[in-house]
């Protein structure tokens, strides 16, 4: 004890008592906590790779997922199933790093007043889908999710998708010349809500 407080040199005290050197001190413990937490998630397979099953969205369905995006979806709807009891049994497998390597932003959210839409694919008919989302109550009549009827009024712009997926392409996204060639082709006189059902149709379909 008393060899502690008389030791010469560099003791706690002087760390606990310079403003200056303690900031430092926190700063330099934190960045190299932070890095070896961060760092390895960039190179790792599980986070870098997709999971098998998991492709680039087609034009039709890209073009829904701005719909999605667009209209806010993400403010009520996750689509991150956490790893607990409760969520699986809900919702099905927990969301994994590697299905979303393909998605620039992606939707995670943070904020569910509606259900989780992680694996929303396949759950529903698209019928289901269009009857929902043009009015929720139709099919949920306790449902406060507002109506969305402008869906099926107006028609995806064919002559944004092809630079939209060459944007995607820059950011690893791997569509071929030809994809991107045919794409206009794929969604022009498709209505949003054909996009918009189509994209929520292929959420989550890799792992069940
Ligand atoms: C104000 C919050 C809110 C917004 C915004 C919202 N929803 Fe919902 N959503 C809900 C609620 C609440 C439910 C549960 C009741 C229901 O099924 O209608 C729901 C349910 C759903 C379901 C059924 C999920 C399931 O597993 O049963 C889908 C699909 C869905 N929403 C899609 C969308 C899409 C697509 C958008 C954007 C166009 C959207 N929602 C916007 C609140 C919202």
């Amino acid at each position: 004890m008393s060899e502690l407080q008389t030791s010469p040199g560099f003791t706690h005290e002087k760390v606990e008592t310079n403003n200056f050197l303690m900031i430092v001190l926190i700063l330099l413990v934190v960045a190299v906590g932070g890095l070896v937490e961060i760092v390895p998630l960039f190179f790792q397979t599980s986070t870098t790779q997709p999971v098998p099953g998991v492709v680039p969205l087609t034009p039709l369905q890209l073009a829904g997922r701005d719909i999605y995006v667009r209209e806010g979806c993400y403010n009520c709807h996750s689509q991150m199933i956490r790893p607990f009891r409760a969520e699986t049994l809900r919702y099905g497998h927990y969301s994994v790093a590697g299905e979303f390597v393909y998605d620039h932003p992606f939707q995670w959210g943070s904020k569910r007043t509606g259900p989780d839409l992680h694996r929303v694919g396949g759950k529903y008919s698209d019928d289901w889908h269009r009857i929902h989302l043009n009015n929720p109550r139709d099919v949920v009549p306790e449902s406060n999710m507002p109506a969305y009827p402008w869906l099926e009024k107006a028609q995806v712009d064919d002559t944004e998708i092809a630079s939209h997926m060459r944007a995607l392409r820059r950011v690893g996204v791997p569509y071929t010349d030809a994809q991107i060639a045919a794409a206009p082709a794929q969604v022009k006189g498709r209505t949003d809500m054909d996009a918009l059902v189509a994209y929520l149709q292929s959420l989550g379909l890799a792992l069940k």
